[in-house]
């Protein structure tokens, strides 16, 4: 099931296949997006409810026209400044836009995602490939593609879909999104690109959203959940007693010490090694049968360390039992 050919890959999403797909924020599980039945296959693979819009990945920003009406001047130039890259756009969707990709929804997500073995399978197929992030619903996003065979292994069928291995994903946390509907831009969810970031390109300050007005719902309150219980602390904290229960994780960044009993799990020596090893850490936990994951955020205000801290607080919150 696991396959490092792009034409390969390419032919069987053309076929109506799901193929697990890397980038560069995190592996995406992709359907032809012009596919409708194919589609509906990604929604029930990942157990995802059906008024989720899907993000359309493609090739390069001159596919714009088929995916989406009235593109604004802004919108254009946040593409040409980071495209390819970890942003995805929401923009008026065309009318040749099925609603199965937009769940109904007048806008469409587009990105053009920063992974060579992507990007020529969607140069290959010259259209839009429908991708979540490829974990079950609520659960951690999969940054290698032995984390999405273990996570979705099961559900795809090993006669047709595939898994195009491309490494491990280099950003770890998921792409910026943006809408472009009115006047200003709206930032939706926060990634590698930052706020600042959109601004200084757009040339515009940023807008806030009415809250009827656009349905992110990756933004859910609780979301990128492992099993254990993550407990963001600002202490690594003291010893666990060697033999009582509960199992301790730590996250935390390298110059923090790891307690006598509790089980180090990543320890980056930077924002960006913080991103890129958090959602492996986090299966890590799991795998390990830990109890309780205590994470220390990163400080500061880039892009990275912002989106860590909004992962880990909507962790936090879809742990609870
Ligand atoms: O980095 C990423 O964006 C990864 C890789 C695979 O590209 N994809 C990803 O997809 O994170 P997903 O489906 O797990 O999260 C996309 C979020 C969802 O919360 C979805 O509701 C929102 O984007 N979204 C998609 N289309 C939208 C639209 N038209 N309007 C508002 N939100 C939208
Ligand atoms: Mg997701």
């Amino acid at each position: 099931m696991i396959t490092t050919d792009p034409t390969q890959a390419a032919a069987a999403l053309a076929a109506g296949s799901l193929v697990a797909l890397p980038t560069e924020t995190v592996y995406g599980l992709g359907a032809l997006a012009s596919n409708r039945g194919a589609v509906a296959r990604v929604y029930s693979v990942k157990g995802r409810p059906a008024d989720h819009p899907l993000i359309v990945h493609v090739a390069g920003a001159d596919q714009l026209h088929q995916w989406c009406g009235e593109i604004p001047p802004y919108a254009h130039a946040l593409a040409a400044r980071f495209w390819p890259g970890p942003l995805t756009l929401v923009l008026p969707r065309s009318t040749s836009t099925g609603d199965w990709v937009t769940a109904g929804q007048d806008t469409v997500g587009i990105r053009v995602p920063d992974h060579r073995l992507t990007l020529q399978v969607l140069t290959e197929l010259g259209t839009g490939v429908a991708a979540p992030s490829a974990n079950r619903f609520g659960r951690v996003s999969p940054t290698s593609a032995a984390h999405v065979e273990q996570e979705l292994g099961r559900f795809l069928d090993p006669e047709r879909d595939l898994i195009l291995d491309g490494g491990p994903a280099r950003v770890g946390v998921e792409s910026t999104i943006v809408a472009c509907v009115s006047d200003h831009p709206v930032l939706l969810r926060p990634g590698a690109i930052s706020g600042a970031d959109i601004t200084a390109a757009a040339g515009l300050r940023l807008g806030t959203a009415a809250a009827d007005q656009i349905r992110a719902p990756g933004t859910l309150a609780a979301h990128y959940a492992p099993s254990a219980r993550v407990v963001i602390v600002a202490e690594a904290g003291v010893a666990e007693p060697v033999t009582a229960a509960p199992r301790v994780g730590l996250i935390a960044a390298a110059d923090v010490g790891t307690p006598v009993g509790v089980v180090r799990l990543l320890a980056p020596g930077s924002v960006a090694a913080y991103a890129a090893g958090l959602y492996g850490a986090l299966r890590e936990a799991d795998a390990l049968g830990l109890d309780l994951v205590r994470v220390i955020p990163p400080t500061g205000s880039s892009g990275l360390a912002i989106a860590i801290r909004d992962r880990l607080q909507r962790a936090e919150v879809g742990s609870r039992g």
